[in-house]
């Protein structure tokens, strides 16, 4: 297969890369062979073979193609609860509202059309590798994980384990430590040996939820699990003060150095929001190679603080954005882009207006839009180990186009006034899943 038209990515952090009439051309595998430009010496070749054979995709001049987008972190069992009760702390709407959604999922009828209608809704939105957390439903989510599978979209998936009664519900809980690491490993086996998931597009992910929601034991015994099968591993990492402060009270230490202590820190760990790391756990995740989902729309609500990405990007971790889904209210990784770029900014300026201007703010933290799309591609990529996030040969082609000229577009492009970076800001500010025409995963076309 090939495409033919203007391609924009980002594999240089802070750089953006546009190939006006490129050809990429993919094998059946769903890989990059090469991108040619015009002008090189089998560019018309490759064309002509491709159209003769029917085999030739062509953008037009409103269509650019772009790396398809990473969702570092996902409660897929929350999407029915999108939207909602975003008024309440962290515990009280984990409490009242995300515990008694994700017990229905023991009901599989009720998990396949939710989760049938989260997957086509994240390929419509461009996210074409998804990072999910299920529930502590064995089932439930190895039919998330099969919902993945058959509509084509790249996914690790994990079964949450949570067994802490001080902290988990009656009515949503493991019914034991031992249950619970034996459903883990089910689950892994399960992803592992899926039917069509050889190359391993669907991947497992060994899944604490956080700490308070897990004893000892059973962080224990997942750290065991992560290394015995070389296997991702996702929690939530100082999300908010209360979280945060949990952990200091039970372990005496911070998430960063409690997890690491059960060996949950790996170069396949996941950790989502990190709001409240200091320099120390800074480094501690930098050494162990670990990545951060950086979730800014569910941040403002939950957090108590503006995650730092700046300084953690300057310090050299890896980072992606994650929609948090149903923490952050929308399912659209571009919206995450504009709002982590807005958080850094106001981040930098300082809140509160009764405060001098000089001492209001944190200065250096502004990240800007070419940064968000790197997170959101690259940085996502490079977190989970996989190959995807720029149009390289010997990557997955995982892709979408943005179509300036969608109906309903708030989307203006003009190549007469806009350099580069322009075109790629306008893009992240103001393509929305209308603008979306083609998705991509794997060479394979799931929209469009
Ligand atoms: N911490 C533990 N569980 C959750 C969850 O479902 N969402 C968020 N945002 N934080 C959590
Ligand atoms: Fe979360």
């Amino acid at each position: 297969m090939v495409i033919r038209g203007t391609l924009i990515h980002t594999p240089v952090f802070g750089e953006v890369d546009i190939i006006e009439d490129a050809a990429v051309i993919v094998d059946n595998n769903g890989q990059i062979l090469s991108v040619e430009r015009p002008g090189s010496t089998s560019y018309q070749d490759i064309l002509n073979t491709a159209r003769s054979n029917g085999d030739l995709t062509e953008l037009r001049q409103s269509q650019f193609l772009l790396p398809g987008l990473v969702d570092l972190h996902i409660h897929a069992p929350q999407w029915p609860q999108l939207g909602k009760a975003l008024h309440l702390p962290l515990y009280d709407w984990l409490q009242q509202y995300t515990f008694p959604m994700e017990a229905k999922y023991a009901d599989l009828a009720y998990a396949r059309q939710s989760y049938e209608s989260l997957v086509e809704n994240l390929l419509a939105n461009g996210t074409t590798t998804a990072t999910y957390y299920g529930t502590i439903h064995l089932e439930a989510t190895c039919l998330l994980a099969e919902i993945c599978m058959d509509k084509g979209q790249r996914a690790l998936v994990g079964k949450v384990a949570m067994d802490n009664p001080a902290e988990c519900p009656d009515f949503y809980r493991d019914q034991s430590t031992t249950v619970a690491l034996d459903d883990t490993r089910a689950l892994i086996e399960y992803i592992r040996n899926l039917a069509g998931n050889a190359a391993g597009r669907v991947l497992p992910a060994v899944t604490p939820r956080f700490i308070p929601g897990c004893s000892d034991e059973m962080l224990t015994g997942l750290g065991d699990i992560a290394s015995e099968y070389d296997c991702h591993v996702q929690t939530h990492c100082s999300e908010s003060d209360w979280e945060h402060d949990y952990v200091i009270a039970r372990h005496g230490v911070n998430d960063t150095q409690s997890l690491d202590n059960f060996k949950l820190l790996t170069s396949k760990t996941v950790l989502a929001h990190s709001n409240l790391i200091n320099d120390e756990d800074m480094a501690t995740i930098k050494q162990r190679k670990s990545g951060i989902a950086h979730c800014p729309l569910s941040n403002i609500y939950f957090s108590n603080a503006v995650f730092p990405v700046r300084k953690a990007l300057d310090a050299g971790l890896n980072i992606g954005l994650g929609t948090d889904i149903a923490g952050g209210p929308s399912p659209s990784i571009l919206h995450n882009c504009r709002t982590a770029v807005n958080s850094s900014r106001m981040l930098e300026e300082g809140a509160n207006p009764g405060v001098p201007a000089k001492d209001r703010g944190t200065p250096g933290s502004r990240i800007n839009c070419l940064e968000a799309f790197w997170m959101a591609t690259v940085g996502g990529a490079e977190t989970l180990g996989l190959q995807v996030g720029q149009f390289t040969p010997g990557y997955h082609f995982d892709a979408i186009v943005i179509d300036t000229a969608s109906a309903d577009s708030n989307l203006d492009v003009r190549r007469d006034l806009d350099s580069d970076h322009d075109v790629l800001q306008k893009i992240v500010y103001n393509a929305e899943r209308q603008n979306i025409t083609n998705v991509w995963v794997q060479g394979r076309l799931v929209k469009g």
